[in-house]
């Protein structure tokens, strides 16, 4: 057996080979810092797995999220950086206060990034956020960032004023208007970075994302779905917006979408849920990445 030492200059050496000299070395960094503060298995074992493909991410057990660093674990989608600007921007465009908390509904959750980064950078006692995802590890993953972050969960049927801000994770079918019934109706922002891939670009994506992450995650059209376009979700979701007492005047909608869908998506949004006054958002890329509504 080579020395841990020996082992590790050769993993490295072939990391650099793998991903290039820079990336290799901040990774490495990262990888040496997440074994400091021991949460992290040993370093050859985190090279090993880095080589076969799995994202820096899942190994390191963190990312960071603004100024949140949230815990990610296989198969919850890691959140991405597009996703971190559009929410940081709604952010700032809003100011609530402990007088009239706002009720925030995150649908498709995952982490629980979008929320409870709303949670934490506005006014303690503003703001009563919910999580929606279907799937079981997403919900206990939000619920774990949301302990990580000091955001303690509440009772949606409780009346007592919060003196922080607080994060229901529900798990849920988006399918199924009953789930929203419980939650604090009606809302005042709603969010959602909705599975939005189409299955021909999903087939193309790299095996660091398809092995590791939830498929469920980024098919935007669910294999009994008869769309092909990667729309499904905006059509459930504008549905879901007809519901009696799910927005009120002035509520705010924000969908992230995927490359050339922000125009279609613009458009399910004014016909199907009848929101008129709509923007679309750019990414620091420049590509159309969030269609905006407000009731
Ligand atoms: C693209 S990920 C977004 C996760 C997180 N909001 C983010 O931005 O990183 C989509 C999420 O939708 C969830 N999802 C898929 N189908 C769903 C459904 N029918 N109802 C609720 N959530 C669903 C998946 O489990 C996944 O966590």
């Amino acid at each position: 057996m080579r020395s841990d030492g020996t082992a590790v200059k050769q993993l490295f050496t072939r990391l650099v080979s793998s991903l290039g000299r820079e990336t290799a070395i901040r990774e490495f960094k990262w990888m040496k810092q997440a074994l400091i503060a021991s949460h992290a298995p040993t370093l050859p074992a985190m090279l090993l797995r880095r080589l076969s493909g799995e994202p820096l991410q899942y190994i390191l057990g963190t990312t960071p999220f603004g100024p949140l660093d949230l815990l990610t674990r296989p198969p919850t989608l890691i959140p991405r950086p597009e996703t971190e600007d559009w929410t940081l921007r709604l952010a700032d465009m809003l100011t609530p206060t402990p007088l009239r908390p706002l009720s925030v509904l995150d649908l498709c959750t995952g982490t629980g990034c979008i929320p409870l980064l709303l949670c934490h950078l506005w006014p303690p006692g503003s703001t009563r956020a919910h999580g929606v995802d279907i799937s079981q590890d997403a919900i206990r993953l939000a619920t774990d960032n949301a302990a990580r972050c000091n955001i303690p969960s509440f009772q949606p049927s409780s009346l007592t004023p919060y003196s922080q801000n607080v994060f229901n994770p529900v798990l849920g079918d988006l399918r199924n208007p009953d789930v929203f019934k419980h939650l604090l109706q009606p809302f005042d922002v709603i969010t959602a970075n909705p599975p939005y891939i189409p299955k021909r670009e999903y087939d193309e994506l790299p095996l660091s994302v398809k092995n590791y992450e939830d498929p469920a995650a980024l098919l935007g059209d669910p294999p009994d779905s008869e769309e092909q376009d990667g729309l499904t979700f905006y059509h459930l979701i504008s549905r879901l917006l007809r519901q009696k007492g799910m927005l009120r005047d002035g509520s705010i909608v924000a969908l992230e979408v995927g490359q050339a869908q922000a125009d279609a998506v613009e458009g399910i949004l004014q016909q199907s849920a009848g929101l008129r006054n709509t923007q679309v958002w750019k990414d620091p890329w420049n590509v159309k990445r969030v269609v905006l509504a407000r009731a």
